[in-house]
């Protein structure tokens, strides 16, 4: 039994929703194993922009930093409108998060669920067997122009020229960024199926011809895992031709934000797809961490019950396992979750001849409800 302080952030549009289906889980799972759960909710995105002046505030992340996980929602607003302070995008909250706390791994595990394969767009005989994990790189790469003040020697700017504007981007890779993550995946792989592929563009990228000389000095170090190496754009391929060959994925920052929503769709839907971002800070409890469903805001949906909680509710589930080390209560959330699928509740994104559609919230009551039965005896210890 402990006690846990826990960050949320359920920020803009379908956000607060399904952050609420998943602190209820948790909630459930505090009472039934005797655990109790602090939360302390803050703004983020458009809404702490409107409220507070910008899209993460100091305090807040301050308040991150001293709490044992953050859960996080969605942020974003519908495609051109704007706030009052046009100048700050509500995306800068995830980006200083990211940054400021080092959560330079993101694990982003895909699973099908086998009744799920009707939902997806592939077929069940392609999807057999899938179960990966791709593991994203989070602080760098082509992602960091998008800084407050701007990182010196990392232009991403539209300029002005003589004949007529130019846009910059840097993708920038320093070895020791590369080998703190590939080391992530190797880690991983070791307590899977053993093999990692390393995903690049080694043909024609610099950054990608480091990040291959340097995955392979750590592969030398995991003589027990199967290594590969794989162009990005035929690991997007193969990804929806031979999904189930893969293991662990490790990639640089934008080529794992492709290559991830590419991979929600063996899963049936975004609204299935958990996030953890890890660094290398400790609590008493083990990594700080910050837990997010894959998908965005979903402005067009916000506020009518439509959006699938799956996502976020499995990412409340990493957050028990990686940063408080409850192991047992994060597999029982899975648990729950496969149950209800089974049982047959969809969300609309699920959508399936013969299947009953249920709402955000009812969603999140079917979960609790098989929650409840698998840990209808209660713990003593
Ligand atoms: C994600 C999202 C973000 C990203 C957006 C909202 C900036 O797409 O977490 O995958 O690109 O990292
Ligand atoms: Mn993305």
């Amino acid at each position: 039994m402990g006690n846990y302080t826990i960050t949320v952030l359920p920020g803009d549009g379908i956000g607060p929703e399904v952050t609420q289906q998943a602190l209820s889980v948790l909630q459930a799972i505090g009472e039934q194993y005797g655990h109790t759960f602090t939360f302390h909710s803050r703004l983020v995105g458009m809404a702490a922009i409107e409220a507070e002046g910008d899209a993460i505030s100091n305090e807040t992340l301050a308040l991150c930093q001293q709490s044992d996980a953050i859960l996080f929602g969605a942020v974003g607003g519908l495609p051109g409108y704007t706030t009052s302070r046009a100048s700050v995008k509500p995306e800068q909250a995830l980006f200083r998060l990211r940054k400021g706390l080092q959560f330079f791994a993101n694990l982003r595990p895909v699973k099908p669920l086998q009744d799920l394969f009707a939902a997806s767009s592939l077929k069940p005989e392609v999807l057999a067997g899938t179960d990966l994990l791709i593991v994203r790189e989070l602080t760098g790469g082509l992602y960091y122009g998008h800084l407050e003040p701007p990182v010196p020697g990392k232009p991403s700017e539209i300029r002005t020229t003589e004949q007529g504007e130019e846009a910059i981007d840097t993708l920038l890779y320093t070895e020791a960024e590369i080998e703190r993550i590939v080391r992530v995946a190797f880690e991983a792989a070791r307590d899977r199926r053993k093999k990692v592929t390393s995903v690049d563009k080694a043909n024609v990228l610099s950054s990608s011809v480091l990040w291959r000389r340097v995955a392979e000095r750590v592969a030398a170090d995991y003589p027990d895992v199967a290594f590969e190496h794989l162009l990005v754009d035929a690991c997007a391929m193969h990804l929806i031709r031979k999904p189930a060959s893969f293991d662990v994925i490790v990639t640089e920052n934008l080529f794992g934000d492709i290559l991830t929503d590419e991979a929600s769709m063996l899963a049936g839907s975004m609204g299935m797809l958990p996030s953890a971002s890890l660094g290398t800070r400790r609590t008493v409890h083990g990594r700080l961490g910050l837990y997010e469903p894959i998908h965005g805001s979903a402005p067009d949906i916000a506020g009518q019950g439509k959006a699938n909680p799956i996502a976020a509710i499995l990412s409340a589930s990493l957050l028990l396992h990686y940063s408080l080390g409850l192991k047992q209560e994060a597999a029982t959330i899975e648990e729950a979750v496969t149950r209800t699928i089974q049982a047959g509740y969809r969300t609309e994104d699920l959508r399936e001849e013969g299947r009953e559609i249920v709402s955000t919230k009812e969603m999140g009551e079917q979960i609790r409800k098989q929650l409840r039965s698998l840990i209808s005896i209660p713990q003593s210890n």
